[in-house]
């Protein structure tokens, strides 16, 4: 069955909804919406009314995971998920995991509106904690769905000293409850989502679509410099023990690595916190962070050993303590090849070319690459900008990979996938 797709109508749509999912903020001047919070409530409570208009089934689990299931071969027939993220960076770009959870849903209500009766049912999931900005954790969501969630995590605590098991409580949720948030394997055929490239590559080469190949691994750390408070005015430079030039000259080598590395690796210092932080005061403390990604996990690995190592001989050489704790880390991901082809197909039927891409930026298929097979769709976004309030994707792109998602959703009439995972996760 083909059904009718209207590129230019679905775009006009994600269009609007992106607008009406990206005035949900914390603040009045820029678009920031943590995990778990107000913002949070209100855009799940958006998303849910969505997925309702669009005659899905919504449910919302322990990790705050928005559901919309379309279940037309009964609750008990495999599924196949489709999926993003609602929680945002601060001062964040509206497209980044919100525009996958729209496409989702339009395709999703198309295909129920046409009537297409497949023997498996389609969930599609917004998921409330991928970028990692509130609390220590990263993927919170994502691995309670896919049975991997790590209770440890529950004790990290955000800027204020709230932890996150105190957050879900006071979110509603029930710490107990998050092994309940786990698909069953047996049940569940691939996960697929559709975002927004993030990087220039698509625009460059004048096509809309990209078909994702590898997510790459990521390791984040807080890394803890320890000097000694003193008087600004008072104490000479060579008898201090100021934990802010260390802190800056470790900051360097972490640059000076990933700039050495051949493999395209990319090293952020992306937060820095300095105590006590006044003017006329000797840092006794700073805490950093460091977001190490690389296509290459024995490169990734390696880079990590040699920073530890320079870290603590810049330590030693200024008599400052420092303790490295690594608090994310997730190996590369291949997205599964049968379902690359798959996506293809689906744009091809669209008349378009697809070139294949790999992630640069994290994204929830890691976490559910443990659960299924993943595949993911990106869309062009304009100078490759994100992370940004500049981000910007055009109707017409978003129209149109709404409808390879539809095209996707119809080819995919038979819920079995060449090749076993490991086979064809490559
Ligand atoms: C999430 O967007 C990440 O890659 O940090
Ligand atoms: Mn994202
Ligand atoms: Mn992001």
């Amino acid at each position: 069955m083909r059904i009718p797709v209207d590129i230019a109508a679905l775009g006009s749509r994600a269009a609007a909804m992106i607008e009406e999912l990206g005035a949900i903020s914390a603040s009045p001047d820029n678009l920031t919406r943590l995990f778990l919070t107000p913002e949070h409530r209100r855009a799940a409570d958006l998303v849910a009314r969505w997925m309702s208009e669009a005659g899905l089934v919504v449910d919302e689990d322990a990790l705050g995971t928005v559901r919309g299931g379309w279940h037309p071969a009964g609750p008990d027939a495999p599924r196949l998920l489709i999926g993003s993220h609602i929680d945002t960076v601060v001062n964040a770009g509206k497209y980044d995991g919100a525009m996958g959870v729209i496409l989702g849903i339009l395709a999703v209500a198309e295909i129920a509106r046409a009537g297409l009766a497949p023997s498996y049912g389609i969930d599609v999931l917004a998921f409330g904690d991928e970028e990692g900005t509130r609390f220590p954790t990263t993927l919170s969501s994502s691995a309670a769905a896919a049975g991997i969630f790590p209770p440890a995590s529950l004790a990290g605590v955000d800027g204020d000293g709230v932890s996150l098991r105190e957050a879900l409580l006071a979110y509603g949720k029930n710490p107990d409850d998050i092994p309940s948030a786990a698909y069953d394997p047996s049940k569940v055929i691939a996960y697929v989502e559709a975002h927004i490239e993030q990087g220039p590559v698509l625009e460059a080469e004048g096509e809309p679509l990209g078909v994702v190949t590898a997510i790459a691994g990521a390791s984040r750390l807080s890394v803890t410099v320890t000097g000694e408070a003193g008087h600004a005015g008072t104490v000479p430079m060579r008898m201090r023990h100021d934990a802010l030039p260390g802190a800056a000259e470790m900051a360097l080598e972490v640059e000076r690595i990933a700039r050495a590395d051949r493999h395209g690796m990319v090293a952020t210092v992306g937060r820095m916190h300095v105590e006590p932080g006044s003017v006329n005061v000797i840092p006794s403390r700073v805490v950093f962070t460091v977001d190490l990604r690389s296509g290459s996990d024995d490169s990734r690995r390696e880079a990590l050993t040699r920073f530890e190592r320079e870290a603590h001989r810049i330590a030693d050489r200024r008599g400052l303590g420092v303790v490295i704790s690594a608090f994310h880390e997730v190996a590369t991901v291949p997205c599964y090849r049968d379902l690359q082809l798959r996506l293809r197909n689906a744009a091809a039927d669209l008349g378009h070319r697809t070139p294949s891409l790999a992630s640069g930026a994290g994204h929830d298929g890691q976490a559910m690459s443990k659960l299924c097979p993943v595949g993911m769709l990106f869309v062009r976004c304009r100078g490759g900008i994100s992370h940004n309030p500049a981000e910007y994707t055009s109707p017409e792109d978003m129209g149109l990979a709404a409808a390879a998602l539809i095209r996707f959703i119809e080819r995919f009439q038979l819920p079995q996938l060449d090749g076993g995972p490991n086979g064809a996760q490559t």
